[in-house]
């Protein structure tokens, strides 16, 4: 009898021990089938029972029963107790809170001076202009030289240039496309030129080395400097709005006779003078003038027959304008914090 006892509680102990290991349902479930299964020892305990005296075998076998019910619900306790806890920890892993503000999805848009460009564009195409991209890398001849800009015209030096070769070099304005037109087709034309320009300046609030300018040009019979002056005043209205003012001034372009500077009433205080307009109550948006005969001539065009005008004007300026921006090299620093602020 003490035999069977003693071996009641070894198994009662190191069950206990191996429970307190586990550390897994799947700990349990093992545990359960190694002292319980079949060939496991409580079983065994309970074939050894035949052996014992018969006036002992009901109390021990008692005993082998509390035994085995013990075991029994110290695991299916444990069991609950682990289940519930893998649960609790799914749920945390996998908890919704619908209170959460959602993942913000952000969308690319184009770049502020893009908007513009594409805005002034648009309205040209509507307007009777067809577009046209210059090269952005060009030879001497097509950015001065056949716009009327002589080797030595002190012209040149207004426009610091890029130079990659003693021809060649990085357009200074998206006028070279005025020459290239000519070149390759004949008039009627009516283009609109948009794209990239650089300049050998240094870089500050006001000026970088690269920026963007949209060129306009229209060369027919019988095109007047009242066309000029009529396509500008409908262009910049259609652009800031039908209460916008425009003023010419005359002003000097190699390839322009008479040559003009644009300006419009401030779109920030209408005229009354701000730090905008730097008090002037007028903003210069851009140059302008009759084509000069000789671009005419030197683009294959006979200026006896034909006239023409143009203008160009440059889109970080305009941009800037219209936003407030105060300062060009906000463009290129790729800030997101600035450029989501133009949807
Ligand atoms: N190309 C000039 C510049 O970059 C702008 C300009 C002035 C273009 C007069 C024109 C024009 O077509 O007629 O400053």
């Amino acid at each position: 009898m003490t035999s069977l006892l003693h071996q009641i509680e070894q198994l009662r102990s190191a069950f206990i021990q191996e429970l307190q290991k586990a550390s897994h349902t799947k700990d349990l479930e093992n545990l359960k089938v190694k002292y319980l299964g079949k060939k496991g020892p409580v079983q065994s305990l309970m074939l050894e029972l035949k052996h014992s005296p018969s006036e002992e075998r009901p109390h021990l076998g008692k005993l082998i029963n509390d035994l085995k019910e013990e075991l029994v619900s110290h695991c299916d306790n444990s069991l609950a107790c682990f289940k519930e806890q893998e649960m609790r920890q799914r749920f945390e892993k996998e908890r919704l809170d619908p209170a959460l503000p959602g993942r913000e999805n952000f969308l690319g848009r184009s770049h502020p001076v893009i908007q513009a460009l594409e805005k002034a564009v648009d309205i040209l195409i509507g307007m009777g202009f067809s577009v046209r991209l210059g090269p952005n890398l060009d030879t001497d001849y097509y950015n001065f030289e056949g716009l009327n800009f002589s080797p030595d015209h002190p012209a040149r030096e207004m426009q610091d240039t890029f130079y990659v070769s003693t021809d060649w070099l990085l357009r200074t304005h998206t006028s070279n496309v005025q020459v290239h037109t000519m070149e390759e087709t004949k008039p009627p034309v009516r283009v609109v030129a948009p794209g990239r320009c650089f300049r050998n300046e240094t870089i500050s609030a006001r000026s970088h080395v690269f920026f963007h300018q949209i060129e306009g040009f229209y060369v027919d019979r019988h095109v007047t400097f009242a066309d000029l002056l009529a396509t500008m005043d409908e262009f910049w209205k259609k652009l800031l709005g039908e209460e916008v003012e425009t003023r010419f001034r005359p002003s000097y372009f190699p390839f322009t006779e008479p040559g003009l500077e644009v300006d419009v009433r401030c779109t920030s205080c209408k005229g009354a003078g701000c730090r905008l307009c730097k008090h002037t109550g007028w903003l210069e948006v851009c140059g302008a003038g009759m084509i000069h005969p000789i671009v005419l001539k030197k683009g294959g065009f006979d200026p006896e027959i034909y006239s023409g005008y143009a203008w160009g004007m440059g889109i970080e300026r305009l941009t800037i304008l219209q936003h407030k921006i105060p300062d060009i090299r906000y463009f290129t620093q790729n800030d997101m914090r600035f450029l989501r602020q133009f949807s």
